[in-house]
């Protein structure tokens, strides 16, 4: 059982950083005691901001020593507080924001290595100075750190054509609970020696160990790239539509988001400079996108082709084509700023749920099904990832209705939405991970067997239970 540390315990672990890089009076430490939905306030007596590897290890060794916990700390827009310390004022926070640089970019290899701290936008743009692509995107990559990306295996926009984080690593370096360091920072495609050591912390949420760096692949930059927003009438043309398309274009289909009419007017009516550029009124909205390194290819050609035979077949009722860098730019604004329309608009219960593609359909009809039934003050805002079955069916208050009544409807909802989703063989976290948030879910439905496996891993790495308490597993 982790303690609260000592003054003399909190002396060292000042030492073990430079002067300016901890901080421990309430102003400071407050940015690090709520998280981006502010579900948890919680509080500590330290942060500390380690620039090298060797000085998070020297953290680590304290801690392991005093049996002390550590909560660590990305860019903070974890949906599910897992980043957040607890409110007993004993974990300690250890923010990567200083350990940031990017090692390496190896062209030739398509990698680079980056420090967990070097923001997901940071990491892009290392990689585009190369001449490549790092694939992972997501509307809060200003923002967001690799090191955070990793801990929750972060999704986005381009997990159709890419994979998610998971899919994107080649090698790791992580500290382990104990101080020791796994340098396992290799840049390889093909390494068949034994476990997949790395593999463990990823999605772990620093339950396991510290990610301090990170080996990513890179790809060809795209040199064609055909965008498109389309109308359609319903979830079932949005799969039709998206089939077409990968059977002409194959992987270069990049993305495939869904938006449901309430989505796209809530982004037109609450964020500024955000339009609709379609004619017609349409229930669903498809954002597609196309890309090749080959500039030659003519994508938009190829879309405008498909688009017009889907159209003549009454799959799709009204379509645009992206004209020009800016016109492309404004129909990713539309679908990246339904988070922030939802915010302004007010309250919402949030499900990032997963299912196969197949079963996104029944997931829509028989979810907004179960929310009109069981909250009445609610309105369904389902959108997201549909070209990899990931959709975020949140809830939004309608105006007008009691608060209390609509948020008293959480878990009930969540329940329902989760018996719903294991039903159609989904997942209750697709890709927001599952921090403090989804804990007790996570232990009521995972496989007993995957379940004991994942507490054997936690007591075989963190014996001492030090590291990130209280997410992703529940204290047996
Ligand atoms: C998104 O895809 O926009 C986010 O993952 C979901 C959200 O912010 O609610
Ligand atoms: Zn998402």
């Amino acid at each position: 059982m982790p303690r609260p540390p000592s003054p003399a315990t909190l002396a060292q672990l000042k030492a073990a950083v430079a002067p300016g890089d901890w901080l421990d009076s309430a102003g400071d430490v407050a940015p690090y005691l709520s998280d981006f939905r502010h579900l948890y306030r919680g509080a500590t007596p330290l942060v500390l901001r380690p620039r090298s590897v060797e000085q998070v290890a020297g953290i680590m060794t304290i801690c392991h020593r005093e049996e002390v916990a550590v909560v660590p700390h990305g860019g903070n827009t974890s949906y599910c507080g897992g980043a957040t310390p607890d409110e007993s004022g004993s974990q300690i926070v250890v923010s990567m924001q200083r350990l940031n640089r990017v090692r390496h970019v190896d062209a030739a290899n398509y990698s680079m290595i980056v420090e967990a701290g070097c923001t997901l936008a940071g990491a892009q743009a290392a990689a585009r100075d190369a001449n490549r692509l790092f694939p992972l995107s997501l509307g809060s990559e200003g923002t967001a750190q690799i090191g955070g990306n990793l801990s929750t295996n972060a999704g986005g926009t381009a997990v159709l054509r890419y994979g998610m984080m998971r899919d994107l690593v080649l090698g790791l370096e992580v500290v382990l609970a104990d101080g020791q360091v796994v340098s396992a920072l290799k840049s390889l495609r093909k390494d068949n020696t034994g476990y997949d050591v790395k593999s463990l912390f990823i999605g772990a949420e620093g339950t396991l160990g510290l990610i301090t760096a990170a080996s990513l692949k890179l790809f060809p930059v795209p040199a064609d790239t055909a965008t498109a927003l389309v109308g359609i009438d319903s979830p079932g043309r949005a799969l039709e539509l998206l089939a077409r398309l990968r059977g002409a274009a194959g992987d270069q289909v990049s993305s495939c988001e869904l938006m449901p009419r309430i989505a796209v007017q809530m982004t037109v009516q609450y964020v500024p400079g955000v339009a609709n550029p379609l004619d017609f009124d349409c229930a669903w909205y498809l954002l597609i996108e196309l890309g090749s390194p080959n500039p030659h290819q003519n994508l938009t050609a190829l879309l405008t082709r498909e688009l017009e035979e889907a159209a003549a077949a009454g799959a799709v009722q009204d379509a645009m084509l992206a004209s020009s860098l800016a016109q492309a730019q404004a129909m990713w604004k539309l679908r990246e700023s339904v988070p922030e329309a939802q915010r302004r608009h007010g309250a919402s219960i949030k499900h990032d749920v997963s299912v196969p593609v197949s079963a996104i359909p029944a997931l829509i009809e028989r979810g907004t099904t179960l929310i009109e039934q069981l909250a009445p003050e609610g309105d369904v805002v389902s959108y997201g990832h549909a070209g990899d079955g990931n959709l975020h069916f949140n809830v939004s208050q309608k105006p007008g209705t009691d608060l209390a009544a609509f948020t008293g409807r959480t878990h009930a909802l969540e329940r329902a939405m989760f018996d719903l989703v294991e039903s159609l063989g989904g997942s209750i976290s697709a890709e927001h991970g599952i921090g403090r948030l989804k804990a007790a879910e996570l232990a009521r439905r995972a496989d007993p067997v995957e379940l004991h496996v994942m507490h054997l891993l936690k007591k075989a790495l963190d014996p001492k239970g030090i590291m990130n308490p209280g997410k992703v597993l529940c204290a047996n």
